[in-house]
């Protein structure tokens, strides 16, 4: 099936890719066509095919792709013409309000996409596109993410200033990166001034004082260590007023249930044990107790040094008869 439509004018393109707007010669309609670059190399082609790949899945939230070919000489996509451009030159020029609706509806979509175990690899404003209705869309996914440009092809995806600590030491792409990459996005939304590697993200009171919510989000999401992030239902639950504070008790406590649960299974394993050597081996009594005061009270170290000696001991003849 071929994809007919006229270029119209050239868009001022990403790292990736040469981008034109165009007009669908059946419908009319506006649309932007993404060229590959380096279409030259195997690894740029395979991450342009695993772009198209996330788009073609039509998440919700995420740009939805047209048409594509992969075999053309330069591969190319094309997609629906969002006319808001990217977020980036909204940046540092929302309300409070603004950025909340922001924040919640990208926490929607990076929610989903998890969901559907896609990783994003280089969320930023750059990459999120607005409609003429207000609505954002996410674009340009590196999906698996391996080396998305020539500068960066020792990395596994993401920008400078964006992307976690990890990823940027040569890690791959994960979700609690996306994670990270959202809070240097929000911070560059809220404040105006883009994220910076080493640097640390400074919030002046007048952040607070505009979007409190926002800035502990932003701290919550750019932890350094990526276990100590929050997830992104747990993001969403804090836009709906939670405190990261008490979402982190909440963690801790399911954390140490679970550790009670598995030490808890393997008391019963213990006792179960204990149980069935009295009844089988049927040792003296008095022995039995005195082992296990004397593992009560000197711990397993004494009751092991015990043990020789009492398998030393004549064990008791069976008379005949029951066993009491
Ligand atoms: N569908 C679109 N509608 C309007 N502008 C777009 C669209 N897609 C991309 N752009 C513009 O082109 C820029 C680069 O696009 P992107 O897909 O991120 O390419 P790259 O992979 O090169 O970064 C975006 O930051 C945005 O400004
Ligand atoms: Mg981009």
């Amino acid at each position: 099936m071929s994809f007919p439509f006229t270029i119209l004018r050239r868009l001022p393109s990403g790292g990736n890719g040469d981008l034109f707007v165009g007009r669908r010669n059946d419908t009319g309609e506006c649309v932007v066509i993404k060229y590959l670059r380096e279409w030259q190399f195997e690894h740029a082609r395979r991450a342009f095919a695993r772009e198209m790949r996330v788009l073609g899945r039509r998440v919700q939230g995420v740009m939805p792709l047209l048409y594509a070919d992969i075999n053309a000489r330069p591969p190319y996509y094309v997609m629906p013409y969002l006319a808001g451009g990217s977020l980036t030159r909204y940046a540092g020029r929302l309300t409070g309000n603004q950025m909340h609706a922001i924040a919640s509806e990208l926490a929607q979509t990076l929610a989903v996409l998890r969901a559907a175990y896609i990783k994003h690899g280089d969320v930023k404003p750059d990459n999120v596109l607005v409609s003429d209705d207000g609505r954002l869309k996410v674009a340009d996914p590196l999906g698996g993410g391996v080396g998305c440009t020539m500068l960066f092809s020792e990395n596994h995806g993401g920008t400078p200033g964006y992307w976690a600590p990890e990823v940027r030491a040569g890690g791959p792409i994960s979700y609690a990166g996306d994670v990270r990459s959202y809070g240097a996005m929000l911070y560059e939304l809220l404040t105006g001034r883009k994220p910076q590697d080493e640097q640390p993200l400074y919030l002046a009171p007048k952040d607070y004082a505009r979007a409190p919510k926002i800035c502990e989000i932003i701290v919550a999401c750019c932890q350094p260590e990526p276990d100590s992030r929050p997830s992104m239902h747990e993001v969403l639950r804090m836009l709906r007023g939670e405190r990261w504070a008490d979402i982190q008790v909440e963690r801790k406590q399911r954390a140490c249930t679970r550790g009670f649960g598995a030490k808890s299974r393997v008391t019963c394993g213990v006792t179960w044990i204990g149980d069935f050597w009295r009844k089988v081996a049927q040792p003296d009594e008095r022995t039995f107790q005195h082992l296990t005061e004397t593992a009560y009270v000197d711990g397993p170290r004494r009751l092991l040094a015990q043990l020789p000696k009492w398998l030393k001991r004549p064990r008791r003849k069976w008379q005949g008869g029951n066993r009491k």
